[in-house]
């Protein structure tokens, strides 16, 4: 019986992961269905989430798909209205749906661009702990991983809105953090260092050098530690799989 718990961490727990489409959230999706949790995967489009579904199940596991943008509240109060009334409750949430963003000086930049940005990859994460928390405390614990972005400690001309989303995504990490501790809910930041996924146009644009340039799925062992974590373990922190310091 060990063996079996040790192989599947997330045996009875419910997951919901934005941006499961593909890329770093179809991975952590998958990992978790493989640690045992049931997966609830949402995304814009539905042909992706859908696929993703189809992986899990192939692989044993068990998986929703529901489409939701996190920038509209509406929809991601319903994805977990849904998620409770087919699966009974919530345990994990993967803030992980995120934008690149236009690249552009803040003279030249599309402002309705920047602030389409702003809106998915900040008040996104933003919406997706609130329409969580209710049923995060209804639960009596709980964990909310945030994919954050090396990007908030740099300072690159051109990239003012990712960089502003990911470093308000760190503060609200923090600060819900704080709120969240009397309910055992934790809330922390992975950050991934550069990722081969569309979002990066892998083989289009360089990496920067010296950094381990990771397959999605290299996330998996640091997205599991965050969700196995006891109620009294680490919260408000970042955790990083980046090599530069600062
Ligand atoms: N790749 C990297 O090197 C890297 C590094 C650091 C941080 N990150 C962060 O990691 C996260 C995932 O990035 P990725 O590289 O895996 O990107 P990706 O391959 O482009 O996947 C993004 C996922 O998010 C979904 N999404 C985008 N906007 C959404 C919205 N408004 N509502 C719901 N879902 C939405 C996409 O599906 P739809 O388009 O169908 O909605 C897709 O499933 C992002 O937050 C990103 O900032 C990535």
């Amino acid at each position: 019986m060990q063996a079996i718990s040790e192989a599947r961490p997330l045996q009875g727990k419910v997951a919901v992961v934005t941006g499961a489409g593909r890329g770093i959230g179809r991975a952590i999706a998958m990992g978790y269905a493989k640690a045992g949790a049931t997966v609830v995967c949402c995304a814009r489009s539905a042909g992706e989430i859908d696929e993703t579904v189809a992986l899990v199940t192939a692989a044993g596991g068990t998986a929703m798909a529901r489409c939701a943008d996190v920038a509209d509240l509406a929809s991601l109060q319903a994805l977990f209205a849904l998620t409770v009334q087919r699966f009974g409750g919530v345990d994990i949430v993967v803030g992980n749906a995120g934008v690149n963003g236009p690249r552009g000086t803040v003279e030249d930049v599309d402002p309705v661009r920047w602030a389409a940005a702003i809106q998915t990859n900040l008040v996104g994460a933003f919406h997706t702990a609130h329409a969580a928390i209710p049923h995060l405390r209804a639960r009596g614990s709980g964990k909310i991983i945030f994919i954050g972005s090396g990007m908030r400690k740099a300072a690159v001309a051109g990239t003012s809105a990712y960089a502003a989303s990911k470093i308000g995504l760190w503060k609200l990490t923090e600060v819900l953090g704080v709120e969240l501790q009397q309910y055992n809910i934790s809330v922390n930041e992975l950050i991934p260092g550069p990722v081969k996924t569309g979002m990066t146009a892998f083989g289009k644009r360089p990496f920067p050098e010296g950094e381990w340039v990771k397959e999605p799925e290299d996330l998996v062992p640091l997205a599991l530690f965050l969700a196995t974590q006891p109620d009294v373990g680490p919260t408000a922190q970042s955790f990083s799989l980046m090599r530069r310091a600062g």
